[in-house]
């Protein structure tokens, strides 16, 4: 496992579908019944901007550090710059402390990550939420024991390094297996997009477990970069009400300082 989230932490792929997980948990929050947060591949769960790995890149510097002065009316866009605030000047949050921190007591997140030290790191920083569980396991392995959610609604985060050379196989057999137990949930699958053919592929196997409702949404900077990811994809599996509207006006506040672009494309339903 060579992949380490703390070279990306914040980059324009970050804050799109961390900008999709807080759509779909304000989505959640709207009822009283309880709901469940699965994410699959959850990293460290907080990510220092000043360490050597985001100083590296300068992946978050041109893109959460694009939007420390921005303020917006949205709903969606203004929780997730609060939850970022929150954390700090020079820190940024990962998908299951903007899940944490947005849980109610009738809530609950169970977040699993393979590598022990982000594992250990994300125990750590999970401690004081209550309702917020951190797993040292694999998320493949782990996520069709976990569904159905005895809540019966929730989203589930299947986020991977995609690492392997096969990882597109895995993640879309994993999904589907996650799809047979609990078809009603709502499921978001990130993917890069280094080839259209490679992302489009995986895109159909998703959609070959029988999706009945599936948004994609892809991400791309207008002025691609040789040495790191340009673009990526985020599948959204029963996609809550006015989701598509939701993003694409959070979008067009975001984009232009990203200088990137987004487009919509519902696979099936809509
Ligand atoms: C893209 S990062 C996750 C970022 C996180 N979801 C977020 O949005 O803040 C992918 C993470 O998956 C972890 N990982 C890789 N293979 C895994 C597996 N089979 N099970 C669980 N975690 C895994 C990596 O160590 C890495 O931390």
């Amino acid at each position: 496992m060579n992949y380490r989230h703390a070279f990306h932490a914040g980059n324009f792929a970050d804050v799109a579908k961390h900008l999709a997980l807080v759509a779909i948990l304000l989505h959640l929050l709207k009822k009283q019944a309880p709901f469940a947060v699965v994410d699959t591949h959850a990293g460290r769960g907080a990510y220092d901007l000043g360490g050597k790995e985001a100083q590296r890149t300068g992946e978050a510097e041109r893109g959460i550090g694009r939007l420390a002065d921005l303020r917006s009316e949205l709903t969606t866009l203004s929780s997730y710059l609060d939850l970022v605030h929150e954390c700090g000047v020079g820190t940024y949050p990962g998908s299951p402390l903007l899940a944490a921190k947005l849980l109610r007591p009738q809530d609950r997140l169970v977040a699993i990550e393979k590598h022990p030290d982000d594992a250990a790191a994300l125990a750590v920083l999970l401690k004081p939420f209550p309702k917020a569980r951190a797993e040292t396991a694999d998320g493949y392995a782990r996520l069709a024991a976990l569904l159905p959610p005895p809540e019966r609604r929730g989203v589930i985060l299947i986020d991977p390094s995609y690492e392997a050379e096969d990882e597109f196989q895995t993640a879309a057999r994993a999904f589907a297996a996650a799809y047979r137990r609990f078809a009603t949930g709502i499921y978001a699958i990130w993917f890069p997009v280094k080839s259209r053919a490679e992302a489009d592929g995986f895109c159909g196997e998703v959609l070959a477990a029988g999706t009945a409702k599936v948004l994609r949404l892809d991400v791309a900077l207008v002025a691609p970069a040789e040495d790191r990811l340009s673009a990526a994809g985020l599948l959204v599996v029963n996609p809550p009400y006015r989701f598509e509207d939701e993003m694409g006006r959070a979008f067009a506040e975001v984009l232009p300082l990203l200088e990137a672009t987004a487009r919509f494309d519902w696979l099936a339903g809509g």
